[in-house]
């Protein structure tokens, strides 16, 4: 089979809280595009453009006049997105003051902390609960009326993914009513943060319906199989439901549903031709300790901060030598002070410990800072995954090459095994591992480089998308591809 292909048998419906673009209004007021950027959306568009099927989601902006039409792609878009035609587009329009307490309130106040294990920094507001449902009607809503406007061929059933934490409930109505319609279909959900233990998943007040939203899917996947262990518990234990922990399967309303560990990847060759034409972005007399992380506090940055301050305290060999470059995408401010700090502190008239980035750099930049760095800091508090770890490695195509730190409560710290594993809580060890880095013989870093691309490059972002079709039974294969096309 042509790796290449990725495609679905029947058609595919796509529904994620962002759709791949945001539409933004020019200085006419005209409606345009903007990619958005992240792993779902190079994941998952050549799906949906080769298998020309649809894409529901939120479009980032309210638009008052429903009939307003959807513009298609700049012609100079070069994004995986740009395929994708408007009639495919299927904007979701939800009320601005909903939005607001679904998007900002449930989704980011209390489910994005929940479910990275930080109970504290949840809020927990019925109204907020309100909306969320509310929301996800919406979507569900929308999401049927695009599996009627498909076309139906025999023996296919059209296949709906819903992503992520946003949509936890959308599967189970869109189930409902489409068993009400006699449409068949599959349903596969995907969280793409971590699934949290039992203990911690039972403080949401509303955790049984959570549950029975995920399980109207016929599969349920997450990054690492720890994270599938933590949802059938949780079934077991909320909802009583007779579980299968070594098959990991979940028997709910008659129906089996299957949970699978299907860690996402990237978009590996992509970086790596990136990197060769990258022009160097640092001189050859510093090291570089590279961290890169949208400004939030699962990211770990504060942690991170004294861990790199204690290296110079302890390793002072290493003042003037070595400097911490992190860029941070905007969306808190509450590190920056102490990064003045460490500035402050450190800082000689020829070389500053820190340097940092505030704000977004393009995929050529980034590669190129991959590339040139020689020690890729990626020590989240907790991730689900983390694609900044394997993004690094695949830039890395200098001899000798740099070595890659990771978090041992990131998903990539459970696959990427030959990566040195810091606890970011434990800031006296975290600095010992970055001197470890930074003092590393060239041929251990050649050794565990070699084995840490070999894996990323097999178990590529064609491969997630692959992995997923074929857990739902609607993988193309080659000889089904070339009979379509
Ligand atoms: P999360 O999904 O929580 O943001 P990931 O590490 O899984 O974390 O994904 C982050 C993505 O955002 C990566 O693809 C990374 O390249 C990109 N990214 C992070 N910071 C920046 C930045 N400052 N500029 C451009 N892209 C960034
Ligand atoms: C995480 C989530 C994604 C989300 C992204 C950016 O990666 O898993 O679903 O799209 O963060 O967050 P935003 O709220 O800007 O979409």
């Amino acid at each position: 089979m042509n790796v290449d292909v990725v495609a679905s048998t029947g058609s595919m419906i796509v529904v994620s809280n962002r759709l791949p673009f945001v539409l933004q209004r020019n200085k006419e007021g005209n409606l345009v595009r903007k990619a958005s950027a992240g792993g779902l959306v190079t994941a998952v568009a050549p799906v949906v453009i080769n298998g020309n099927g649809l894409w529901v989601g939120w479009p980032g902006i309210h638009l008052d006049d429903p009939n307003e039409p959807i513009p298609e792609s700049d012609p100079s878009d070069i994004t995986p997105t740009a395929g994708l035609k408007s009639e495919k587009v299927i904007a979701v329009r939800i009320d601005p003051i909903i939005f607001d307490s679904y998007y900002n309130g449930c989704c980011n106040a209390t489910f994005w902390p929940l479910f990275h294990s930080m109970p504290d920094r949840a809020t927990f507001k019925g109204e907020h609960w309100k909306s969320y449902v509310k929301a996800n009607k919406e979507f569900a809503d929308c999401t049927l009326k695009a599996l009627k406007s498909l076309p139906r061929h025999a023996g296919e059933f059209p296949l709906i993914w819903v992503h992520d934490y946003h949509l936890m409930l959308a599967a189970n109505w869109i189930r409902q009513a489409a068993d009400d319609l006699g449409l068949q279909c599959k349903l596969g959900f995907f969280l793409h943060i971590p699934f949290p233990p039992w203990d911690i998943f039972r403080l949401f007040p509303w955790s049984d319906e959570i549950l029975q939203g995920m399980l109207g899917c016929d599969m349920v996947g997450f990054h690492i199989a720890d994270y599938c262990l933590n949802f059938v518990d949780c079934c077991q234990r909320n909802l009583g439901c007779r579980v299968d922990r070594k098959n990991l399967l979940v028997e709910q309303g008659g129906r089996t549903v299957r949970v699978r560990p299907l860690p996402i990847g990237i978009p590996f060759e992509r970086f790596v031709e990136l990197a060769e034409k990258a022009p160097r972005v640092f001189g050859t007399t510093q090291k570089i300790v590279l961290g890169v992380d949208r400004l939030d506090y699962t990211k770990g940055l504060v942690h991170r901060l004294r861990a790199f301050e204690k290296l110079l305290e302890n390793h002072p060999e290493h003042i003037g030598k070595v400097s911490l470059l992190q860029i941070a995408v905007p969306s808190r401010t509450d590190v920056k002070d102490w990064s003045a700090e460490l500035t402050g502190r450190f800082t000689t008239p020829n070389w500053s410990p820190i340097r940092y980035i505030y704000g977004c750099v393009s995929q050529d930049e980034l590669a190129a800072f991959y590339r040139d760095s020689a020690v890729g800091l990626v020590t989240p508090l907790r991730d689900g995954m983390n694609l900044v770890a394997k993004e690094f490695v695949a830039c890395q195509i200098n001899i000798p090459p740099g070595v890659l730190i990771v978090s041992p409560f990131a998903g990539a710290g459970e696959t990427m095994h030959e990566a040195l594993i810091s606890n970011p809580y434990e800031i006296d060890d975290a600095s010992e591992v970055i001197h470890r880095a930074l003092t590393m013989p060239e041929d251990e870093r050649i050794l565990r480089m070699n084995y840490l691309r070999r894996r990323e490059k097999l178990n590529d972002v064609n491969y997630w998308t692959k992995s997923f079709l074929a857990a739902m039974g609607s993988l193309v294969t080659q000889e089904d591809h070339d009979d379509i096309g």
